[in-house]
């Protein structure tokens, strides 16, 4: 009798010690759940080891991301065109310098530094550097604004991303969390599961991941 609730008991700590790792997995550098923000950032150092080119309608040539956050948009681009809507590739990966550019340029446009940080990321602390984050826009129009969030493609893209792999990263209603304005151009690859359960739980990563933590470390997971 000892030995069996020994090795129910073992069998317990193996599974939580597995839930732990592959929170650990996901969650860190390379893992498709590493979370990037003005709290979290990444050094200028930081290139993904494995961007390719987008394979899909693109604003131009040099639009990459990781491979797998790749191989899904065109899953998803293509399943848009079966639905008659083509979808363009407007920004993928930026290094940590193009990111530091196009935000001295938003401060400079914007003529506020208040505007700017709700709009662009400061350099290191957008997703785009990972390589997983993807503006996306309409042939018709490739510019980013709350017009695509209105169109047919956008509302598309709002109630299909997540069976890709991909979440609306930045709603209106996250602001006060992820310090951006709506950006229904702007998806994350994160992979299909936590896209899913992302889409379904409708909250913003930084929600998510915390609770992924505290399903992992239970009662050990300390919140600031
Ligand atoms: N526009 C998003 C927040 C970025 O610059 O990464
Ligand atoms: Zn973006």
């Amino acid at each position: 009798m000892i030995v069996r609730i020994a090795s129910v008991l073992l069998a317990c700590l193996n599974l939580l010690q597995a839930g732990i790792a592959s929170y650990a997995d996901r969650t860190s550098l390379g893992g498709s759940l590493y979370l990037v923000n003005r709290t979290y950032r990444l050094t200028e150092a930081y290139v993904p080891d494995d961007l390719v080119t987008v394979n899909v309608r693109k604003l131009n040539a040099g639009i990459k991301l990781r491979r797998e956050a790749a191989l899904h948009l065109e899953e998803m681009f293509n399943a848009a065109k079966e639905m008659k809507m083509t979808l363009v590739a407007v920004s993928g990966y930026r290094s940590f310098d193009q990111q530091k550019a196009i935000y001295a340029r938003k401060q400079k446009t914007s003529g506020s530094k208040e505007v700017a940080m709700l709009l662009v990321a400061p350099a290191g602390a957008s997703e785009h550097q990972l390589g997983l984050a993807v503006d996306i826009g309409r042939t018709s129009s490739s510019n980013l604004n709350g017009a695509f969030g209105k169109s047919r493609e956008g509302q598309w893209v709002r109630e299909n991303a997540h069976l890709f792999g991909f979440i609306i990263r930045y709603k209106a209603e996250w602001t006060g969390i992820t310090g951006y304005a709506d950006e229904p151009w702007h998806i994350r690859y994160v992979g299909k599961e936590h896209a899913q359960a992302i889409n379904a739980l409708n909250v913003p990563l930084e929600t998510y991941i915390e609770s992924l933590a505290l399903q992992s470390f239970g009662e050990y997971y300390a919140f600031e």
